[in-house]
């Protein structure tokens, strides 16, 4: 089995009932590869009736099954609201929320346990890639991340370096291609399936860098943020990935 082609969309704090028609424009499409779209959870019901062969996934999910957790969501919750995958570990909730590789790690498979694919980020800072610790951190949080019970079919990697999130910059193919690379490495050698995971690119994939992103070796998709709101931009990516 190779790793299937997966094109993500992140929306993170943004959309409301108007912007599901974005979503009927991508599954009005001939997409020719998976597509996930991660709305707010305000929207995970909602979407579903729009999406079409379109997955629709939660943005975070809690490690507990339910309980006194004020504004948190379950793992189930997110099943029962029709979401097939939930994003874990994003950056974005390790810096906001102080997440940990052991928390994410639980919520993984807390994510597993009520059916969910994870789709778990790892990513390294701007002074941890200055100081040349890229390929620790990355080792390290996909060590520390991703659960035992991990296999190609229920997880999908992220590698989102954190200076490259919604600035319009991104590493070189070069930079993309060392990263993905160690995480197949790591992967293979920890899971009998870990040539089978899909290996996602996030960080600034727009129109007109995806194909150049999508050539490098082990890259099987990408997360994209800003690019993801508007079927006028993801279209045309998912579309690289298609033909990739
Ligand atoms: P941008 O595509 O907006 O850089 O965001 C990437 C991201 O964080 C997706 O999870």
């Amino acid at each position: 089995m190779a790793p299937k082609k997966l094109a993500a969309g992140n929306w993170k704090m943004n959309g409301v009932t108007a912007s599901l028609v974005e979503l009927d424009a991508l599954a009005a499409r001939e997409n020719g590869c998976d597509v996930l779209i991660c709305p707010p959870a305000t929207l995970i019901t909602p979407a579903v009736a729009h999406a079409g062969e379109i997955a629709i996934g939660g943005q975070d999910c809690h490690a507990n099954e339910s309980g006194a957790h004020t504004g948190d969501i379950s793992a189930a919750m997110l099943a029962d609201a029709g979401a097939s995958h939930v994003i874990l570990g994003h950056s974005e909730r390790r810096a906001d929320h102080g997440e940990t590789d052991a928390q994410v790690a639980a919520k993984a498979i807390a994510a597993h346990g009520a059916g969910l694919v994870t789709v778990i980020c790892v990513g390294e800072t701007e002074a941890e890639r200055d100081g040349g610790d890229t390929l620790d951190v990355i080792a390290s949080q996909l060590a520390g991340s991703v659960p035992d019970c991990a296999t190609a079919a229920n997880t999908v990697i992220a590698y989102e370096p954190v200076w490259a999130i919604g600035t319009g910059r991104t590493p070189n193919s070069e930079q993309i291609a060392e990263v993905h690379a160690l995480m197949r490495d790591k992967l293979s050698g920890r899971f009998s399936d870990g040539a089978d995971f899909s290996l996602l690119y996030g960080g600034s994939v727009k129109p007109g860098n995806a194909a150049e992103i999508f050539a490098i070796a082990h890259v099987d998709g990408a997360l994209v943020g800003g690019a993801s709101l508007k079927a006028s931009d993801f279209g045309p990516i998912i579309d690289a990935l298609a033909q990739a």
